[in-house]
């Protein structure tokens, strides 16, 4: 593992992978991964309760999801991030958030990426979970609009679509 050395001015140069993308920069130790994502223009990843408690700045790292809001951004180096951004965009969206638009499971739309990239960590383990199962992966986002119904279908709309394609193209 790379050692990581802090400079003249505080700051330690970490390295990682987000979307696909190279990034090296330097990132003061009280710097959160919430933080650094926002600040390299990945706004899709919101802050709610800056927390660790309602999922809104939920993210992949490593093939986990992690909350970014508690985590310093120094765990970034030499991992590899994907935040809603790279899942897909309007003009071409990833199976998943198309679910959650055709289900009716977005209103104010401020914790579906947080709801979205857990989905995805949930469907990369079980092809096709049950609603208890997939209410436990969805326990830890919050939703301040929604009474969750439309959210768990938009799961299981997910989980079928991903299912029909044959050569998965997706992240
Ligand atoms: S903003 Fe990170 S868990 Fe709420
Ligand atoms: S859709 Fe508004 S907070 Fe969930």
């Amino acid at each position: 593992m790379k050692k990581i050395t802090r400079n003249a001015q505080g700051f330690f140069n970490i390295s990682f992978i987000l979307n696909s993308k190279d990034f090296s920069v330097d990132v003061s130790p009280k710097e959160t991964l919430l933080d650094l994502i926002r600040m390299l223009g990945y706004k899709g990843t919101k802050r709610g309760c800056d927390s660790g408690d309602c999922g809104s700045c939920a993210i992949i790292m490593n093939s986990v999801t992690v909350v970014s809001c508690v985590l310093p951004a120094l765990y970034a180096d030499g991992k590899e991030i994907i935040t809603i951004e790279g899942l897909g965009d309007v003009s071409n969206p990833h199976p998943i958030q198309s679910a959650f638009v055709e289900a009716g499971a977005v209103q104010c739309g401020f914790c579906i990426p947080g709801m979205i990239m857990t989905t995805k960590f949930l469907l990369d383990r079980i092809e096709n979970p049950d609603e208890k199962t997939i209410k436990h992966y969805l326990d830890g986002n919050l939703c301040r609009c929604t009474g969750y119904i439309k959210q768990v279908n938009a799961v299981k709309l997910a989980s079928s679509k991903l299912k029909n394609i044959k050569n998965r193209k997706w992240r």
